[in-house]
């Protein structure tokens, strides 16, 4: 199993394409093509392994384990009977199998998927005399069948749970971003650890926990188990070869985090001694306790992250003379003013957040996140960059903003943000 060549297939939040290809690559990939939402590669198994383990950007890694030309849900029968599942997984092993289409011919998906699974469970009673049950919540193998226009092909499930569960999310905090949505933004804005990096709408922390976490060296799935680890020819050793050669940093003493009213960051009053680079806030009690603890959980040092709770407006000095501001603000009726409640008060949280952004921060640069297409313009900024991302089904866009002084202003003469 070692060197034999296997193709896989990682699915990822679509816009993160690229991003997953560069970082498969770097694992040893030979890329094969990047689809819309996912890429597909090709190596040993240690690479589909060392994926798993290390890419912050995929949401599964699927092996490939058979494809053919169809026409109809007996093709379809066909190509999963032929399929050597008992490789794999004992007969009895239970089953879940999910089906995506793109072109298909076929009226009803959910027969296709029933032909398919007959097909294995037809494949495993011939070879055993017994047939795995179907368990749609936790089951021993999953399938995954992709068909398109006449080609269907079917992958065995490597990761068992989403990789972007690195198993700290304790508390979410209205609708958390995934991480591994968060880790790709952070690329895209080009973070690097030795910068100032700040998010001042952080919800339960999930930008600045994967930056920590980033920082910390440690693999992104260092802390879990994969699905790959129960298959019958799973080969132990290579995987104990695979861990050995990530760069393993153990989890900091816990310390906890101090909360303080209202104000300025000042890291080296709340942490002295400590070099935090990582600043997050949000004008939520309850956003900040799900950020703590899920701080906590992620085991790495808390003093990593400046957690403060705090209304946006009131940031009334930055953390640092240059950073990044990294975030995912709020959109419509997610916007707590604070106190300031009216309509008109309404209208001028984000001039006045710009112009906070452009007086407080004027050498930083902002990413934010946000599937509102007019934030610049209600912001009277120009972005230098927009990237399309999505948010699960949600279309957003990252934009870029680079605040150097008396730059990039929008010459918006839009009199409804006057
Ligand atoms: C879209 S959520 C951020 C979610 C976050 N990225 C996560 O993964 O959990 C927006 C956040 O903005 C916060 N917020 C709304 N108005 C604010 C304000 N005036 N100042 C600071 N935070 C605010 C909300 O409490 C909410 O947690």
């Amino acid at each position: 199993m070692t060197t034999t060549r296997l193709r896989f297939h990682a699915p990822c939040p679509r816009g993160l394409e690229a991003i997953l290809g560069l970082e498969l690559e770097a694992l040893g990939a030979t890329i094969l093509a990047q689809t819309g939402g996912g890429v597909r590669f090709e190596g040993d198994a240690a690479i589909g392994m060392a994926a798993n383990l290390h890419s912050r950007i995929a949401s599964r890694v699927l092996r490939e384990v058979a494809q053919g030309d169809y026409r109809d849900e007996n093709d379809l029968y066909r190509i999963a009977v032929d399929t050597g599942w008992e490789q794999w997984h004992e007969a009895l092993a239970s089953l879940r199998i999910d089906i995506t289409a793109q072109r298909s011919p076929l009226q009803s998906l959910h027969f296709a998927l029933q032909r398919i699974k007959d097909g294995i469970v037809d494949r495993c009673r011939q070879r055993s005399g017994e047939r795995p049950s179907i368990d749609t919540h936790r089951p021993a193998r999953r399938v995954f069948a992709h068909l398109e226009a006449q080609r269907c092909t079917l992958y065995l499930d490597w990761s068992g749970e989403a990789l972007f569960k690195r198993g700290w999310r304790r508390e979410g905090f209205e609708a958390p971003l995934k991480e591994n949505l968060a880790a790709g933004m952070l690329y895209l804005a080009g973070w690097t650890a030795d910068q100032v990096l700040l998010d001042p709408f952080c919800g339960s922390g999930t930008l600045a926990i994967e930056a920590a976490d980033i920082a910390s060296g440690r693999p992104p799935g260092a802390r879990r188990r994969f699905a790959f680890e129960r298959t019958l020819d799973f080969d132990a050793r290579l995987w104990a070869q695979v861990r050995a050669a990530a760069t393993a940093v153990k989890p900091g003493a816990q310390k906890h985090v101090t909360m303080r009213s209202d104000g300025p960051f000042k890291p080296a009053e709340d942490f002295p001694g400590t070099p935090a680079r990582i600043f997050a806030s949000d004008i939520s009690v309850a956003a900040i306790a799900a950020a703590q603890h899920n701080l906590a959980a992620a085991q790495l040092p808390t003093n990593a992250i400046v957690l403060r709770q705090l209304d946006v407006l009131n940031l009334d000095q930055a953390p640092a003379p240059q950073g990044l501001l990294i975030t995912n603000p709020p959109y419509g009726e997610r916007l707590d003013l604070g106190g300031r409640q009216s309509l008109a008060q309404a209208d001028r949280f984000w001039p006045s957040f710009a112009t906070l952004l452009k007086h407080r921060f004027n050498d930083w640069s902002a990413s934010l996140l946000t599937s509102d297409p007019s934030l610049p313009r209600r912001l009277r900024l120009a972005e230098s960059r927009r990237t399309p991302l999505f948010n699960g089904a949600i279309e957003c866009r990252l934009f870029r903003f680079d605040l150097y002084a008396g730059s990039r202003t929008r010459k918006s003469q839009d009199a409804s943000l006057a």
